[in-house]
């Protein structure tokens, strides 16, 4: 598909609304990203190993108390309340799902930190903020929602993303990454509405064409790729008290996005882009 457009979002809002409460019931978090791990023997649980990877995000964005985040694509908001807790940091954070931002208010609300985040229901490729306004962002997860467009695109929202930015502010990316040479790999997973990956060079490309000067790629695939088969034995775990919580069509749903991320793990590359505004 060429465009997110109008069916594609919501379809994407619909399967991150209708999933967040058995997700968040599989994983024990209400996160909505790939975990960090630091080998097949980390302990680690799945909460713990996603905020690593949020809290990773944060030190490469240098981020303290002064600093206020744009958080574009905040899912359920886990990853904008972990940053204002641990950094002092204020947020806004905006997700296309009235759902998530939804979600996202609600657990702000539990946290003393919840009055510096603020949530808005708005587009990546559309932002309701002026111009020069955040001191740093962070993309978790979303690009890779987004096709390779230039209108209602991932540089649509990368040219938002440089808008709101104040000169010399900095954009971290965080994501999954087709390999160089693959067989579109987006039809991995098929059960996942808009996926729309990129290589590594194409996503350095498409910043640096909206004024972004990449300062830094790095793969840490080697510690994400543990996530689905802790996911999957998480779900094999549980499988019975899903099922009676949130039905049969919906355990069956997660048995094969899960499967297909399996898939793609075992495949795909995983970054953290670090970008600088002009
Ligand atoms: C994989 S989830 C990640 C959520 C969150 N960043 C996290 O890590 O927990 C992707 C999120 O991107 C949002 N999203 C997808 N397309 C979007 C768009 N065009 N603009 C804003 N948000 C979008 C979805 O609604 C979803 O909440």
């Amino acid at each position: 598909m060429e465009h997110q457009d109008e069916p594609e979002r919501r379809a994407i809002a619909r399967y991150y609304e209708r999933g967040a409460e058995a997700f968040a019931a599989l994983r024990g978090t209400r996160a909505m990203h790939a975990g960090y791990y630091t080998g097949a023997e980390d302990p680690a649980t799945i909460a713990e190993s996603t905020d690593r990877l949020v809290r990773l995000a944060g030190q490469r964005l240098g981020l303290g108390s002064g600093h206020h985040l744009l958080d574009i694509g905040c899912g359920a908001g886990q990853p904008a309340l972990l940053l204002a807790e641990e950094t002092g940091c204020s947020v806004t954070a905006v997700d296309a799902s009235a759902g998530m931002v939804a979600a996202g208010r609600r657990l702000a609300a539990g946290s003393a930190a919840g009055d510096r985040i603020s949530f808005h229901h708005a587009d990546a490729a559309q932002l309701p903020f002026p111009g020069r306004s955040f001191d740093r962002a962070l993309m978790l997860e979303v690009a890779s929602h987004l096709p390779d467009t230039a209108r209602d695109g991932k540089q649509a929202a990368f040219a938002e993303a440089a808008r709101c930015l104040k000169r010399g502010g900095l954009l971290a990316l965080v994501d999954m990454v087709e390999p160089p040479v693959a067989p579109g790999a987006g039809t991995l997973m098929g059960e996942v509405p808009s996926v729309h990956l990129s290589t590594r060079n194409r996503l350095e490309e498409l910043l640096a064409a909206v004024g972004f000067d990449v300062l830094d790629v790095t793969d840490i695939s080697e510690h994400t790729r543990y996530s689905a088969q802790r996911n999957r034995a998480a779900f094999e775990n549980r499988r019975q008290e899903l099922a009676a919580a949130f039905g049969a069509d919906t355990v069956r749903r997660i048995a094969l996005l899960l499967g297909q991320l399996a898939e793609a793990d075992a495949s795909l590359g995983y970054v953290t882009v670090i970008a600088r505004a002009g």
